[in-house]
């Protein structure tokens, strides 16, 4: 396989340099939690090779809110970064093809291209408000089609698709043999609605993954898993991972596990911070003239574009808003669109950075912003 570094990667805040920024809004995540706030003493642990899958107790906690899974249909790896490279390699190889719908996590785009596989692209279009096409997915679908990739909570749009979206694409992987990748890395920041279920538990060809990264602010920690209840499936993703990593690091292990136990005092704060921080945003839209925008219902993340009747220059614009505001924000290419979009994370700022970032981009946006003739 060849690697590529992504722009995403190569530009991200904490390449730059957490210090030379002053309002974050390029982040997905809650804010990073620090070990103090924990409460947790590591000082018994034995520092041995924990168990191939994932230590029990983390797995049970992991799908302990479903009637269905059982422990055994989780694998826990390194964060979903590792999860979903597990998946590709596991199950794409150059004979084989890729639905992927984009923009979607780079890790879902780049691997298969490393691997060398065929892939179809659905772009998903702000015009239709990030819905999929369901059609054009089906259209594309070949014999060689092992595997159809979308995130869930969406990134970076924070749209959440229905339960007739998921099923009609689980239809299609049921009836073509393939399987269809969620990548539900946000699946706990669906601060305005009741938590769904995992989609693996909705048929043996879905695959589900995620993470403790966003919805805890633990991303330091490199805890993620796949959940499937294709028990074949799993003990390939097994052999993946023993080639990689043999096991996980038990100190990781030990802190996920204490965050999903207990869960509702870490999450719950969290989900009190984004409304309050996705009511702040919610309003700057309503009165600002540049943006357009398709609400997020769900995750920390929206990814709004310059209107139409505007003209830009996107260079100038994100290094006006970096260099005199030490503002930075997620600009199109990094999702493999034009760079008139922008992801705006409001998760990860507190309440005034999120203002005086957004204050920010509305100076540069009336700097720069040309109205077409
Ligand atoms: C949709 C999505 N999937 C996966 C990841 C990787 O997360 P982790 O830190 O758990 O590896 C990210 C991180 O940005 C993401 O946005």
């Amino acid at each position: 396989m060849r690697y590529t570094r992504m722009p995403i990667e190569i530009e991200a805040p904490e390449e730059k340099g957490y210090s030379t920024i002053c309002y974050n809004l390029a982040e997905s995540s809650m804010r990073d939690i620090n070990f103090r706030d924990l409460d947790i003493d590591l000082k018994e642990l034995v520092l041995f090779y924990g168990e191939h899958r994932g230590i029990l107790k983390l797995r049970d906690a992991i799908r302990e809110d479903s009637r269905m899974l059982t422990a055994d249909d989780v694998l826990v790896t390194a964060g979903a970064a590792t999860a979903l490279f597990i998946v590709a390699t596991t199950l794409l190889s150059p004979a084989d093809h890729l639905m992927v719908i984009r923009p979607n996590y780079g890790t879902n785009l780049e691997t298969p291209r490393a691997i060398g596989c065929a892939m179809t692209v659905v772009d998903l279009s702000f015009d239709s408000g990030f819905e999929i096409d369901i059609e054009a997915v089906s259209s594309a679908i070949r014999p060689q089609t092992r595997l159809i990739s979308i995130t869930n909570p969406h990134n970076p749009s924070g749209k959440l698709y229905s339960q007739a979206t998921i099923l009609s694409l689980i239809s299609l992987a049921e009836k073509n043999n393939c399987y269809l990748l969620i990548d539900e890395t946000y699946r706990d920041l669906n601060f305005q609605t009741a938590l769904m279920p995992y989609a693996a538990e909705l048929s043996e060809r879905v695959i589900s993954v995620s993470s403790v990264s966003k919805s805890y602010g633990a991303p330091g920690i490199r805890i993620g898993w796949i959940i499937s209840r294709d028990e074949k499936l799993m003990n390939d993703f097994l052999a993946a991972k023993e080639q990689i990593s043999l096991c996980n690091s038990v100190v990781d292990e030990e802190i996920a596990f204490h965050l999903l136990k207990n869960k509702p005092r870490y999450i719950e704060p969290n989900h009190a911070h984004i409304r309050s921080n996705f009511a702040i945003i919610k309003a700057w839209y309503a009165g600002q003239p540049f943006l357009e925008w398709i609400e997020p219902q769900a995750g920390v993340v929206c990814f709004p574009r310059l209107k139409q009747e505007y003209s830009i220059d996107a260079d100038l614009l994100y290094t006006t808003l970096y260099e005199r505001h030490g503002t930075i924000v997620g600009p199109g290419h990094w999702f493999e669109r034009d760079r008139t979009y922008m992801r705006i994370g409001f998760g990860y700022p507190t309440q005034d950075e999120l203002k005086a970032g957004l204050s920010a981009l509305e100076t540069c946006l009336e700097e720069l912003a040309i109205h077409k003739p």
